[in-house]
């Protein structure tokens, strides 16, 4: 049995990767500000401390000092759009938090670090599937952060940390915070549909992403634990392969009992056109797949919803 620090456990995908943990007989200790996560969403079975990240105080006598056998940073603010309303609070919520933890990770004699980065760091692609060589030029301060923060992971690689930064794309599935409608396009638009009956796609129908199931983003974390030789890598983790915002809008709608109605507005700062994952080297390093196909995922998350509030 071992045992795992995960931050942002009260949000949406730390939640599931701490279940799936404690599923596998491990200790949890979780860490969440509560900011956009909550209480009720982490698991029961782990200990859950609530501080902010970049919170210094957090690392000197509160966090119980163990050798965990990998600390799992997924807390941050989670969407593009809402870092231009204060980037200064961005900064530290994702990046200030990642070298803190990282410190800590050295300090306590933790050897294994999982970082929750983004598609975002990438910016507008020259290609539409992305591998992770591919240039790195954000457009959003979260962006910026992100790749900062993997800077810093690579940093402590020389101190004897090793870690694994997973560039999450659009991730989507149970659990996920209904009532955020400033991130995360599927449930977004699902909320929307479910409450008025009508979409509004912000920017155009033709920009095109990759949607991943929340059971395939939990995997990729678990592989990486598996997978030492994922260390010192940052890795894609897509799901469907490129589709189109029009075809998830059409899949959408194909689920709703009522019709649907859907509008077009102006994009949003820093929304890039088109991205998708190439996921070649996490196929290689983590024998990482999806296993969830977007129609069943979709099919999923619809039923969970319209079940009513409640954890996946
Ligand atoms: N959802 C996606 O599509 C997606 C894609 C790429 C990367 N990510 C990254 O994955 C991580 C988790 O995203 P999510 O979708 O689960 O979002 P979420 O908002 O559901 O969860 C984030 C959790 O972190 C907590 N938190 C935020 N800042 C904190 C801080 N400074 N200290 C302690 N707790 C803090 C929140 O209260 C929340 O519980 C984020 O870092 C996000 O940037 C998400």
């Amino acid at each position: 049995m071992g045992c795992y620090l995960v931050t942002g456990i009260a949000g949406f995908i730390g939640a599931a990767v701490a279940e799936a943990l404690l599923e596998r007989g491990h200790e949890v200790t979780g860490v969440d500000n509560l900011s956009t996560g909550r209480r009720e969403r982490a698991p029961a079975r782990a200990l859950l401390f609530q501080a902010d990240c970049q919170d210094g105080r957090l690392y000197e006598g509160i966090l119980p000092r163990r050798p965990y056998d990998a600390i799992l940073h997924i807390a941050g603010q989670s969407s593009g759009e809402i870092s231009f309303d204060d980037p200064v609070y961005d900064l530290r919520t994702n990046t200030e938090s990642t070298l803190r933890l990282l410190r800590f990770a050295l300090d306590v004699g933790c050897r294994r670090f999982l970082y929750a980065s983004s598609m975002s760091v990438y910016g507008t692609p020259e290609t539409p599937l992305v591998t992770e060589d591919a240039p790195a030029r954000p457009r959003s301060f979260y962006g910026v952060g992100k790749l900062a923060s993997e800077h810093y992971l690579r940093l402590y690689e020389e101190y004897g940390v090793r870690s694994t930064a997973l560039r999450l794309f659009n991730v989507y599935g149970e659990g996920q915070n209904m009532d955020n409608m400033r991130q995360g396009m599927v449930s977004i638009y699902l909320a929307m549909m479910a409450r008025d009956g009508r979409i509004l796609v912000r920017g155009s129908p033709d920009r095109f992403r990759d949607f991943v199931h929340i059971r395939d983003v939990t995997d990729a974390f678990l592989a990486c634990l598996d997978h030492p030789e994922s260390a010192g890598r940052v890795v894609n983790i897509g799901g469907s392969g490129r589709v189109f915002v029009r075809e998830l809008v059409d899949k959408l709608r194909a689920l709703s009992p009522a019709p649907v109605e859907v509008e077009y507005a102006q994009g949003t700062p820093g929304d890039v056109f088109g991205i998708a994952a190439d996921r070649s080297l996490a196929a290689a390093c983590l024998g990482y797949a999806p296993r969830v196909t977007l129609d069943q995922g979709l099919a999923r998350m619809y039923a969970w919803h319209t079940a009513g509030p409640g954890k996946p």
